[in-house]
């Protein structure tokens, strides 16, 4: 049975067969293929064009609607599950369409429906259907996808309407301009997504390109080209800078899709920074002359009534066009019974064999609200490609690191890295693999840690406390200007080198400087570590000369995607890498400005920093040790102190 949850459940060919029969609407209407079909709306949030287009869709196909005004004053008032929800009406209806104001509440629902159902908007993560209304709109004005630079702009972590846009853009090969409001760029998850699935790469663009809309704000420019490396910007990099700036300056914009602040998201005043508008400035500048202005409405205030005189601006034909695509949409789903699979790379799907395991981290997800109606179920990714092993929750799309793995059979974890690859491989398809979001959720099922082969000591107190003094010096010569410095230490022994170095630098310069942290798969954002004043609001990037701190390098993988964070946030001067211990091996060019140590190692060498204070870690040390394989390990008094993350 086909159903429409995310815009990845549709190949292009699909789509532009949609597109084909909201073509043929007037002929659509006058056959009534749905005829003696009913379509249930379900809205549990509020609604006008996206609810009125689908019922005036079902009824001009010949069906007809059943609805609840009200989702408060249905059973769900009551207590009753999504899931139970879904599968009574499912007995009432033919389609079900289903808006809900959390993150993959539609995936938990199509798992317990009889018939198809669509999604109408989940929580902040996808629209479908919004963007196949924009998609659409965007071909009947610029003939053809492939190729056209649109900006995407306002509350791209929030706004659902553009996570799906994105992707689609993306997948018909056009080019993405990200402007957000400030502290609302697009999530992580999604440029992962961009740039894994696509192959898209990003580049910051020049603002003042971009000025008529906002101030103030850098742009990222994503394209599938990938014609740079984030790896050059560790490099000390005017010269890249420049050229990438007359890159993407004088692009040209063939379309502007402009989004309302999501307030119902975002916990009242955590965001009031000023937002981006649309306004008589924009329809003034040259470079806009043949920009289309879209919006998925409703607006407030940052598209002025100014637009809807100018020929540009065709956010109403959009809305208008919701009825014809969401007619040959049902039509499309009811001729279609088989389900297709969504295709998603390599990714395998992964379900804790134990009682107790990860849990996604989005709050506002399905699994968290009400996990009755949507057991953990993820996405494994990257298994033996790169250093870290990556679970992508399957109902909201959000990803998180795995920490610590586990064998069920041994009865044996650990903190997982590289060397860990090939066994995990064979446990999950044992289904022996067990993953822990912490030691102490092993340790309540009785698990013992991985016993470690003996450890080579590669560096000592003295030695690490001296190279950390050196590296110091070396960047305080080679910074321009010292008050731009920001020491970002990558989470979380990073962060702890980070702020060793900040302070020798204090020591040396008897000035502190600025510290941040940056977390990969946690919150995905940059925030101050240690700030003397707690209010004192966001890290800016602008123009700063940032040193990002970590323990190991390796295969570089994380340092790329510590860079993408970087640069989606800010435009810094320059990014420059400092890192304790250099093992080789790399898979992305990069190459660390700083390093303490060389150490080639092989794959199944651990290389761990220890730092005291860290997990009661008695002393610095650097080591070297293999692991035991786990088949048959008895538990030890002599197992390795598993705490902190290995590289
Ligand atoms: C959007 C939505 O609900 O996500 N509206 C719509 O469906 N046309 C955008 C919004 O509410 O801002």
């Amino acid at each position: 049975m086909r159903r429409l949850i995310s815009i990845a459940d549709l190949t292009n060919e699909e789509i532009e067969e949609i597109f084909s029969l909201a073509d043929e609407a007037e002929q659509l209407r006058a056959a009534r293929p749905a005829s003696g079909q009913i379509m249930a709306t379900l809205f549990y949030e509020p609604s006008t064009r996206t609810r009125l287009s689908f019922e005036s869709a079902m009824q001009r196909l010949g069906g007809s609607v059943i609805s609840c005004s009200d989702m408060k004053s249905s059973s769900t008032a009551k207590g009753e599950t999504v899931a139970d929800t879904a599968k009574v009406v499912s007995s009432y209806a033919d389609v079900l369409v289903v808006r809900h104001n959390w993150d993959g509440a539609v995936q938990a629902m199509a798992e317990h429906a009889d018939v198809p159902i669509i999604n109408a908007g989940d929580g902040g993560h996808e629209h479908p259907t919004q963007t196949l209304c924009d998609l659409y709109t965007l071909r009947k004005e610029k003939g053809e996808l492939k190729g056209l630079t649109v900006v995407v702009c306002g509350d791209l972590k929030n706004g659902r309407t553009i996570h799906s846009l994105v992707f689609a853009l993306a997948r018909f090969g056009a080019h993405v301009v990200t402007l957000a409001a400030s502290g609302m760029e697009l999530p992580q998850y999604v440029i992962e997504r961009l740039e894994r699935e696509y192959g898209y790469g990003l580049a910051p663009v020049a603002s003042n390109d971009l000025s008529a809309v906002v101030k103030e704000t850098d742009a990222l420019y994503l394209t599938p080209k990938q014609p740079h490396q984030l790896a050059l910007f560790t490099q000390v990099d005017e010269i890249i800078q420049a050229r990438l700036n007359t890159m993407a300056s004088g692009l040209r914009y063939d379309a502007f899709y402009m989004t309302r602040k999501q307030k119902e998201r975002i916990k009242e005043g955590t965001n009031d920074a000023s937002y981006p508008t649309i306004g008589a400035a924009f329809l003034r500048e040259q470079r806009f002359q043949d920009t289309v202005v879209m919006h998925p409405l409703p607006r407030v205030d940052e598209l002025s009534q100014e637009v809807d005189k100018d020929r540009r601006g065709i956010y109403f034909k959009q809305a208008a066009y919701g009825v014809p695509v969401r007619m040959a949409l049902l039509k499309f789903l009811f001729d279609r019974q088989e389900t297709l699979p969504r295709s998603r790379g390599a990714a395998i799907s992964y379900e804790s064999p134990e009682a107790i395991g990860p849990q996604c981290r989005n709050p506002n997800c399905i699994t968290s609200k009400e996990p009755l109606s949507a057991p953990k179920r993820f996405e494994l990714f990257a298994i033996g490609e790169s250093g870290s092993v990556v679970l992508g929750c399957k109902y909201c799309d959000h990803r998180f690191k795995v920490q610590y793995v586990g064998n069920v059979a041994a009865k044996r974890y650990g903190s997982y890295d590289y060397t860990l690859a090939s066994n995990l491989k064979e446990w999950l398809k044992k289904g022996e693999l067990a993953i822990f979001d912490s030691i102490k959720e092993a340790e309540e099922l009785g698990y013992e840690p991985f016993k470690s082969g003996p450890q080579r000591v590669l560096m000592g107190e003295a030695e690490i406390k001296q190279a950390l003094a050196e590296m110091s010096g070396r960047i305080l010569s080679d910074c321009r200007d010292a008050d731009r410095l920001l020491i970002l230490g990558v989470r979380s022994v990073g962060s702890q080198l980070a702020q060793r170095l900040a302070m020798e630098i204090t020591n040396q310069r008897q000035r502190r400087p600025e510290l941040g942290e940056i977390d990969i798969y946690g919150n995905e954002e940059l925030r101050r570590l240690n700030p003397a004043d707690p209010d004192i609001g966001p890290l800016n990037l602008k123009d700063r000369e940032v040193i990002l701190v970590d323990d190991v390098i390796y295969t570089g993988r994380t340092v790329q995607s510590a860079l993408s964070i970087i640069f989606r946030s800010g435009r810094p001067q320059s990014v420059r890498l400092a890192v304790l211990i250099d093992r080789g091996h790399r898979e992305v060019p990069m190459r660390p400005n700083y390093v303490a140590k060389n150490i080639p190692s092989s794959e199944t060498d651990r290389v761990r920093v220890k730092l005291c204070g860290l997990d009661q870690e008695e002393r610095d040390q650097v080591v070297m040790y293999s692991l035991i394989p786990v088949a048959g390990s008895q538990p030890s008094a002599a197992a390795g102190n598993e705490k902190t993350a290995v590289k």
